[in-house]
C-alpha cells in the first residue's frame, strides 16, 4: 500500500482499523483524504486476511467535521457535480464491501462525516458523538449520498427535518432513530464494542457474509429486485464447502471451521 498521510492504518487480528488522521482540521475530507480512503477500500475485498474493518476519527473531538470547507469553497456548478460523483462512488463502494465495516464515531460526523457513517454497515458511537447534516447553513445540500441513506435510516420526515433544519443530534438520539446500533461511554469502550461485533462475525461464512451484505444493499439499488438478489445469493451459498461443512458441523455436534470457499 502506498504511503497514507491522511489515514493510520493498524491490523488487530484480521480486523483492519483505518483512522482519519486530520485532527487540526477535525477530521475533514479532502480531496487527498477520499483518494486515500479509496486506495485502501479498493483493496479489503481481494485481501482474505482481512475479516472487517473499523472506520473511525483521530483524537476526540471529531469523527469527521464534513468535507473540507476551505478546499470546496471554489466549487462550481460543473466541478460540484464532479465532487458529488466522485464522493457518492467511494461511498458506494464502502457500502457494497463484502466484509463488514462499522463506523465507529469518537465525536463529530457532520455532513460528509454523517454521510460516510451512514455509508458504513454499522454504526457505534460514544456518547459525546454528535450527528448532522448542516450543508443547508452554507446555501448547498449534502452531495455524498446522505439524502438517500438519511431517509432509509431514519424515515422521510426525520430526514427532512434533520437536512432543513441542520440540527445536530447528539448519540442518544441518534440511537432512538436507529442511526447508530449502540452508544459506548468512552471511545475505549466502543472500540472493544466494535472489535467484538467483527470478531463475532469472522468466525461466520466468509462467503455468506458477503452474500447477506450484498441482498440487503439490494433494498436500496434502485431497479434491482431484492427477492431475487437473495434467490441468487441463497443458491450461491448452497454451493459452497462452507455450506457443506456447516451443515456437518451441526449434525456432528461441533463447531464449523469454514475456510471462505
Ligand atoms: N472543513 C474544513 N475545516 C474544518 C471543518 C470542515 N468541515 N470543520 C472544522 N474545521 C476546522 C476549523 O476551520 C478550525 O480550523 P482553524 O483552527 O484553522 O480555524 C478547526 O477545524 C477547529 O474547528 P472549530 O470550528 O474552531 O471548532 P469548534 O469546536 O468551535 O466547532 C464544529 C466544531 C464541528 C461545530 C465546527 O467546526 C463546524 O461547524 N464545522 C463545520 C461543519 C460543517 O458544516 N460540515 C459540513 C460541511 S459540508
Amino acid at each position: 500500500m502506498e504511503e497514507l498521510k491522511n489515514l493510520h492504518i493498524e491490523k488487530r487480528d484480521e480486523i483492519l482499523i483505518v483512522t482519519i488522521q486530520r485532527e487540526p482540521a477535525l477530521n475533514a475530507l479532502n480531496r487527498e483524504t477520499l483518494d486515500e480512503l479509496d486506495t485502501v477500500f479498493s483493496e479489503i475485498d481481494d485481501d482474505p486476511s482481512i475479516k472487517g474493518v473499523i472506520l473511525t476519527g483521530a483524537g476526540e473531538k471529531a469523527f469527521v467535521a464534513g468535507a473540507d470547507i476551505k478546499e470546496f469553497s471554489q466549487v462550481n456548478e460543473v466541478n460540484g457535480r464532479s465532487m458529488a460523483e466522485r464522493g457518492q462512488e467511494l461511498f458506494e463502494k464502502i457500502e457494497r464491501l463484502s466484509k463488514p465495516v462499522i463506523a465507529a464515531v469518537n465525536g463529530f460526523a457532520l455532513g460528509g462525516g454523517c454521510e460516510l457513517a451512514m455509508a458504513c454497515h454499522i454504526r457505534i458511537a460514544v456518547k459525546t458523538a454528535k450527528f448532522g447534516q448542516p450543508e443547508i447553513n452554507l446555501g448547498i445540500i449534502p452531495g455524498y449520498g446522505g439524502t438517500q441513506r438519511m431517509t432509509r435510516l431514519v424515515g422521510k420526515g426525520k430526514a427532512i427535518e434533520l437536512l432543513l433544519t441542520a440540527d445536530m443530534i447528539d448519540a442518544e438520539e441518534a440511537y432512538r432513530l436507529r442511526l447508530v446500533n449502540y452508544v459506548c461511554e468512552s471511545k475505549d469502550s466502543m472500540m472493544d464494542k466494535a472489535l467484538e461485533i467483527l470478531n463475532k462475525i469472522k468466525e461466520k461464512a466468509p462467503i455468506a457474509v458477503g452474500l447477506i451484505i450484498d441482498s440487503i444493499n439490494a433494498v436500496h439499488t434502485s431497479g434491482e429486485n431484492g427477492y431475487q438478489t437473495e434467490a441468487n445469493a441463497f443458491s450461491k451459498c448452497c454451493g459452497t464447502q462452507d455450506f457443506k461443512e456447516g451443515t456437518q458441523a451441526f449434525l456432528e455436534k461441533r463447531k464449523p471451521n469454514f475456510i471462505g470457499e
